[in-house]
């Protein structure tokens, strides 16, 4: 199957007191394998909220969501959380790596999730490690490594369950410019090998990095390289 995600007409409304926030306006577009794609906007557009229901970390209030054929709306909480936990990898801003773990604990934690045996996980954990090159640092904490070690550790976690796609929320956001530069390298070489990547950003250097770009702006697709007929 070569369509991983299916968005259609999505929409979220945050009600706010007598207020009510219209987030996502009607957010329609799909992803094949394999595809590497940027969705750019200015702060408050929608992108981190598009993340969250892409992810199956909130419910939108209209719309379709489809991932790997299956109708992630109707899905039982239960059914929603097993997708969650492996077939989507979370990249975020600030890594939310656990602080009193090892970077090998702390890659891990989505394996006993998905109740695989000690040996293999630490297997599985070790190896991605070694991929996203800290096959030195498996013992150290959060706190024993730099930023971009950290983001390293977030992403062998994200990618340990060997997720359909990867969903990462501005991650060189808390990172320097040559960190973000290695980790932006980083994400491509996971493209190479076959990863499917969603990358949030309002960085134009770093949305320049993906293969197709998705611009967002109050809560609608203003522009799409990957679809005819959308945007400018
Ligand atoms: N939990 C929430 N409750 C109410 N309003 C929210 C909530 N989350 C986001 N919003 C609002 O929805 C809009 C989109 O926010 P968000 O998706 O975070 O944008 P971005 O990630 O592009 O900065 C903003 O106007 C924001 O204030
Ligand atoms: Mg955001």
């Amino acid at each position: 199957m070569s369509t991983v995600i299916e968005a259609r007409q999505l929409t979220k409304v945050y009600p706010m007191g007598e207020e009510k926030v219209h987030a996502l306006r009607g957010v329609s577009f799909s992803v094949r394998r394999n595809e590497y794609i940027a969705i750019m906007g200015p702060s408050g557009s929608g992108k981190s909220t598009l993340l969250h229901i892409l992810g199956c970390l909130d419910r939108p209030t209209s719309g379709e969501l489809i991932i790997e054929g299956t109708n992630v709306l109707q899905a039982t909480d239960n059914r929603l959380a097993e997708i969650r936990n492996r077939r989507i990898g979370f990249v975020f801003q600030n890594f939310n790596l656990m602080s009193r773990a090892t970077a090998l604990e702390n890659v891990e934690l989505p394996l006993i999730y998905a109740g695989v045996r000690k040996k293999e996980r630490r297997e599985r954990a070790v190896a991605v490690l070694e991929r996203v090159g800290l096959a030195d640092r498996l013992h150290h904490r959060p706190t024993e490594l730099s930023g971009g070690q950290r983001q390293r550790v977030a992403i062998a976690r994200a990618l340990v369950t060997e997720p359909a796609f990867i969903l990462a929320d501005e991650p060189t956001g808390a990172l320097d410019s040559k960190t973000s530069v290695q980790i932006m390298e980083l994400f491509a070489q996971l493209h190479e090998e076959g990863n499917t990547l969603l990358l949030i950003t309002h960085n134009q250097s770093v949305a320049q990095e993906a293969e197709r770009l998705i611009e967002i702006l109050d809560g609608l697709i203003i522009g799409d390289s990957g679809q005819e007929g959308v945007g400018a």
